[in-house]
């Protein structure tokens, strides 16, 4: 066990993630497309928005528990689906999951995850899950997906629609991503700088898409997995396609990646439980508003017909607080999340989970409320938002 006490903020973990994870796996997580302009934005728009204190109102027996599409949540946040998260940290996902079942919030793996469904139902005693899920052009592959997501106990489904095709990414281009990492001369000088990183690599089996090898047809080593990944997200996918997912899954369905108006209100007559206001952490269109400009519009036309949810630049509780405020009812983290991991592996997101809920509940606190259910935007300073 570390000490992890003088750990006090986000930034703590991501600088120690930076020591210890790969360069290019670091790089992957802290990134965005182009001029990185939205995923900066994501972040900084926050820091706009500014918040009342109130004093003299009884703050005891404060509550951050809600729910999220109907199920329990400890506070208004998940851990966003990420991929290669095995990459940031041996058994990523895994540990990921085992640290969200101890805290009590959702986890959700992604369909381009390291640990695979049957290994996340294995190894956190079969303790529900949600699953993201990418629509490829193989459909046979995806329904056997989506199978395997029920077989492994997950219990809702997030459809992330904003990744039709891949946003460019600079740092990864220059890198040369892959998984695993390709052995070239620089790579391997960054390698041998992150002895913590190797042994944990060294001693797992758990090196590559771990829900596509072995699973989708001709997909047999590394090589023909990587063309086949490649070619396989669906440029045609299409509102046909969300319900057809929707029939296939027949559980609680979240479409991801809605960032405007006239999609939010095809989202919410498609039937879905709730919808994430996301630009892929910055990471697909450069150029789009941030995650949090957005959201107050897309609130205002379908909040009541269907939950509406964000990411996108959440660093601390504050900022979980200010989405709840302009009317998203959960929130995601994904780097938050993976800057715990790649720095302490599941103690580091357990570090990451209490640092946000302490911020949350204390903010909270200082606003005058206390319930998180009860909290709206007139906790927030007009003109500020
Ligand atoms: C390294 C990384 C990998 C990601 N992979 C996926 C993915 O596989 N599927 C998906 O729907 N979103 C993916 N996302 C987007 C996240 O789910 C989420 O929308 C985003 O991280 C939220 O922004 P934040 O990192 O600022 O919290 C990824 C994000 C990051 C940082």
């Amino acid at each position: 066990m570390s000490d992890l006490s003088k750990i006090t903020n986000i930034d703590d973990l991501r600088v120690i993630a930076k020591r210890r994870v790969p360069k290019m796996f670091y790089d992957y997580a802290d990134s965005g497309a182009w001029t990185e302009g939205t995923y900066r934005a994501n972040e900084s728009d926050f820091q706009k928005i500014k918040l009342r204190q109130r004093v003299a109102v009884n703050m005891e027996g404060r509550s951050l528990r809600t729910t999220m599409v109907g199920q329990e949540t400890a506070m208004p946040v998940a851990i966003a689906p990420t991929g290669l998260t095995g990459m940031q940290h041996a058994d990523g996902e895994i540990l990921g999951a085992r640290a969200a079942k101890a805290f009590g919030i959702p986890f959700t793996l992604s369909t381009m995850s390291i640990c695979s469904l049957e290994d996340i139902a294995e190894n956190t005693g079969r303790h529900p899950f949600w699953f993201q899920l990418y629509v490829m052009k193989d459909r046979d592959f995806i329904e056997r997906l989506i199978e395997r997501a029920k077989a492994a106990n997950v219990t809702a489904l997030q459809l992330t629609l904003d990744l039709q095709i891949l946003g460019q990414r600079h740092k990864d281009i220059k890198n040369g991503l892959t998984a695993p990492p390709k052995p070239t001369i620089k790579n391997l000088i960054n390698l041998a700088t992150k002895p913590r990183w190797c042994m944990g690599m060294l001693g797992t089996k758990r090196r590559t898409f771990g829900n596509i090898a072995g699973h989708a047809k001709g997909v047999k080593d590394l090589s023909s997995l990587s063309s086949w990944t490649a070619e396989q997200f669906d440029p045609a996918l299409s509102w046909a396609d969300v319900e057809w997912i929707k029939k296939l899954w027949g559980g609680k369905l979240i479409l991801k990646g809605i960032m405007d108006v006239e999609d939010a209100r095809l989202a919410a007559s498609s039937g879905a439980d709730a919808l994430i206001v996301s630009n892929h952490g910055g990471r697909q269109l450069d150029g789009a508003p941030s995650s949090i400009a957005a959201l107050p519009a897309i609130v205002d036309a379908v909040g009541t017909e269907i939950e509406v949810w964000m990411d996108g630049g959440i660093r601390s509780g504050q900022d979980v607080l200010k989405a709840r405020a302009l009317g998203a009812r959960g929130t995601l983290i994904g780097r938050s999340f993976l800057y715990g991991l790649g720095a302490f592996g599941q103690e580091g997101v357990t570090r990451a989970l209490q640092i946000i809920q302490k911020e949350l509940d204390i903010t909270m606190a200082f606003c005058g409320r206390t319930n998180i259910d009860e909290v709206d935007s007139s906790i927030l300073l007009p003109g500020t938002f």
